[in-house]
């Protein structure tokens, strides 16, 4: 069984399809063992309760510092333990010492089709409004393994998504969310948990 830890900002509904994917059966041998949040009072946190599952808020604006955020943040995964962390719309530069811990098992969604819009600076909403500035007409999501860089590690699964005319950033966030983010980011849960995949090279290649 995959114990997974979810970390989230904000509206959570791609942890909700997580939830939602494990009650359905899409997603198997996966269980989610807790949420952090860096946020208070956001919906994320409602949807961990409604399903039962521990949460816990870690705000940086409660510590002194980064440093002491990051202690805390690292303690908290490591008192959880969990065999894979997802990152599902968690909008905190995570620090550098998790992420060489957990080489490879912690994965991200992110809203465009990487190496397209994304980086420092592209998050949320503001990837969509980028998109939409360029006028590029396919967009998409993307989930990676989690790597020192900024949106670089090896990717698990793209799904492209159509632009429309007249389309605003919350509009093409939704189709976004809709067509691709809530379901690429549950099916490579589900091929991590059923171990369907390595990376092999930096690169993320299927099991034969
Ligand atoms: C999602 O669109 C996710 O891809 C994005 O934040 C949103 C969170 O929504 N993540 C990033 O931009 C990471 N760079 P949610 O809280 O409803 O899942």
């Amino acid at each position: 069984m995959l114990k997974i830890l979810v970390c989230v900002s904000g509206g959570g509904t791609n942890l909700q399809a997580i939830i939602d994917g494990i009650k359905a059966g899409n997603i198997t041998n996966t269980e989610i063992v807790g949420v952090i949040s860096n946020n208070y009072g956001v919906k994320s946190l409602e949807r961990a309760e409604k399903a039962g599952i521990p949460a816990t808020v870690l705000s940086p604006k409660d510590f002194a510092d980064r440093a002491q955020f990051n202690e805390a943040f690292l303690a908290k995964v490591k008192e959880i333990n969990p065999d894979l962390v997802v990152l599902a719309g968690f909008l905190v530069r995570i620090p550098e010492e998790f992420v060489k811990e957990y080489s490879n098992r912690i994965v991200n969604i992110h809203p465009s089709l990487i190496p397209s819009f994304c980086g420092v600076g592209y998050y949320g909403l503001k990837v969509h409004e980028k998109a939409l500035e360029r006028g590029v007409k396919i967009t998409g999501a993307t989930v990676h393994f989690v790597n020192e860089g900024m949106d670089e590690g090896p990717i698990i699964a793209q799904k492209p998504v159509a632009v429309e005319d007249g389309d605003t950033p919350e509009v093409l966030q939704k189709r976004v969310m809709e067509q691709a983010e809530w379901v690429i980011l549950p099916k490579a849960i589900d091929d991590i948990a059923n171990g369907r995949i390595e990376v092999v090279n930096n690169k993320v290649i299927r099991k034969a």
